[in-house]
């Protein structure tokens, strides 16, 4: 579906450009390594504008050939320099004819433009659209095509004195509401400013010293490279080092001021009788089982929620703090990469951290709705309840339901970014852990973003105290797993009875949490008909928390089906948070 880019600099051959980097523009025509919405090449024709100064229209270079069939291009190229470059390589979409006036760079005065993407229900979504332009305009489009009449709708509102930016937003708005799911990704230069909009397809930004360049792909694994996010728009100019502002792409002018929406939507996909009948099948299988095991999630009925609230403020529990302390210095940038309009959080509990992560968003003005999912519903039910009042003008939803079962039914527009923190991830076992990404991939479109947190692999004491704290609040929390089997399932275990182990699996590289019988006894599960006997010393294990490496972590997500695009941990060390984007 095409792929552009666009330079400003120091004078430089289009071949440094456009040829001669390990995955420039040249190698992105035939082996693409993002094509969004399918293609495999872009062997339809290419284009280059250049400026030779700073006064006269822009030269340009088209051909409806595979760029790298053109010979001579690449001695034209080797041979001639310039400080602002736009160029692209196409790939027609079917039932678009294959032309040289159809390959972008499009150009008027000093303009050059380029759109990376696809009207849907071409022509007659957007007929409406063209219906607004001067009749000669139509009639002289450089082609039938989706793109020739974007760069008509934008030249449009440039002739009419928008800057480039607003000209850029203005019509992706216009076109979006009309022709739903285009994708609308867009460069447009006059040779000192070089903007876009990001609509669906991808865009990564290059600073140097004295240079930028804004590309569909990276064309080297330089770590500079910044990947931005969808529904943004972007500026760069230079004076001379790089001024780049990237901001969510504003709301349109004429749409009313929502009314602040103060009752948050509770929708609740669990069913009443969930604790009774879910927990009655774990409890019968995981108490059956030798060595026995319960599932985690059982831990968090009010108490328990409210147990694990009082764990992240002990002095030994040092997750929570690490991961604060990397959401208050990269929240800001997180805003601005992924320009989500959505934060969906996974797992929320009392979002209390996820607030750094909203204000950015907020700030970054792309925020228009949050949704917390949690298995606890007293817990959600405060938590979006503050939400919704602290966040007025947001739609604000909370799920009651399981994220092993329900992450179809979330609801959020995209751009969506999914929050999974405070390292719950590591609750699960390694294969749960591996559907669990596989089914978040599978709710996500391409270019939207999983945002996960990650407790890394350090000392053994400092992990078994955390999970073992001198005040005893953690052995509270696991033993409320007997108080929640005695309330939900008529059981009649005595909790102090049982013991607070805590221990580390080095082969695993994951902390067990177990209950451990002081003495033998049979605990009787009325609802099951099942008595359940303890050898003295016998151990329960209650939950796992994984501890990882970022190699782990980079691989299980690529295996998802995510690259992981940023990874921060806290000064310490301890603790990763890794931003993730859907392939
Ligand atoms: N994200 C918060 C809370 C972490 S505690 C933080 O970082 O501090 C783990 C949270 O996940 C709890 O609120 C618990 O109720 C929720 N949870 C555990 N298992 C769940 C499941 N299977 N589905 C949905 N929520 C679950
Ligand atoms: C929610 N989860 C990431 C916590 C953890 O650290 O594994 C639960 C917890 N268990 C004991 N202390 C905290």
């Amino acid at each position: 579906m095409c792929r552009h880019l666009g330079y400003l600099g120091p004078a430089v051959p289009l071949a440094g450009l456009i040829l001669d980097r390990p995955h420039a523009l040249l190698r992105q025509s035939w082996a693409p390594a993002d094509m969004r919405g399918g293609g495999a090449v872009n062997a339809d024709g290419f284009g280059v504008g250049w400026y030779t100064d700073d006064v006269s229209p822009p030269a340009r270079y088209r051909r409806a050939v595979p760029l790298w069939t053109d010979a001579s291009f690449a001695s034209v190229a080797a041979a001639t320099s310039s400080h602002a470059v736009l160029a692209a390589v196409r790939s027609a979409t079917v039932g678009m004819p294959v032309t040289e006036t159809a390959c972008a760079p499009f150009t008027e005065g000093r303009w050059l433009f380029s759109h990376n993407g696809v009207v849907r229900g071409w022509p007659e979504s957007v007929a409406g659209l063209a219906a607004e332009l001067p009749t000669v305009d139509l009639m002289t489009l450089d082609a039938p095509t989706d793109s020739a009449l974007l760069w008509a709708l934008v030249r449009h509102r440039l002739r009419a004195g928008a800057a480039p930016a607003d000209a850029l937003a203005d019509v992706v708005r216009a076109v979006a509401a009309v022709a739903p799911d285009s994708r609308l990704t867009m460069l447009l230069t006059d040779g000192t400013t070089l903007a876009a909009v990001t609509w669906w397809h991808s865009l990564s930004v290059l600073e140097g010293a004295d240079f930028v360049v804004l590309a569909s792909e990276p064309w080297d694994d330089d770590p500079q490279w910044t990947s931005l996010g969808d529904r943004l728009l972007v500026t760069a100019t230079l004076n001379p080092a790089p001024d780049v502002r990237v901001r969510a792409l504003p709301p349109d002018p004429d749409t009313p001021k929502r009314t602040p929406m103060t009752d948050p939507v509770v929708e609740v996909h669990l069913p009443e009788d969930h604790a009774a009948r879910s927990l009655a099948a774990d409890a019968r299988a995981g108490l059956s089982a030798s060595p026995k095991t319960l599932p985690p999630k059982w831990f968090y009925d009010a108490r328990g929620s409210d147990l694990f609230e009082q764990i992240t403020r002990l002095p030994e529990y040092y997750p929570t703090r690490a991961e604060r302390e990397i959401l208050a210095a990269r929240a800001p940038e997180i805003a601005t990469v992924t320009g989500a309009h959505t934060l969906v959080e996974l797992g929320s509990g009392s979002s209390e951290k996820t607030r750094l992560l909203l204000d950015a968003l907020r700030d970054n003005g792309s925020l228009s709705q949050i949704v917390a999912l949690d298995v606890s519903e007293t817990a959600l039910r405060e938590a979006v309840g503050a939400l919704a009042s602290e966040y007025a003008d947001v739609q604000v939803t909370g799920v009651v339901g399981d994220f092993t079962q329900h992450l179809g039914l979330l609801p959020g527009e995209p751009a969506r970014v999914v929050a999974f923190l405070g390292g719950t991830i590591g609750n699960f076992l390694p294969e749960e852990r591996a559907q669990f990404l596989a089914a978040t991939r599978e709710v996500l479109k391409p270019g939207e973003w999983l945002l996960l947190g990650t407790d890394l692999v350090k000392d053994e004491t400092t992990l078994v105290q955390a999970y073992d704290d001198a005040a005893g609040v953690t052995a509270e929390f696991n033993r409320n797993v007997l108080h929640v089997l005695n309330r939900e399932l008529g059981a009649d275990f005595d909790p102090a009875d049982f013991e607070h182990v805590a221990c580390w699996d080095a082969e695993n590289e994951w902390i067990e949490m177990r209950l451990r019988a002081k003495k033998a006894l049979t605990a009787t599960i009325a609802a099951l008909e099942l008595g359940v006997a303890f050898a003295e010393g016998e151990e329960m294990r209650t939950e796992i928390s994984a501890k990882f490496r970022r190699d782990g972590v980079s691989g299980e997500l690529a295996a998802a089906g995510f690259t992981l695009e940023h990874w921060w941990t806290d000064e310490a060390g301890r603790f990763a948070l890794s931003l993730s984007r859907a392939d």
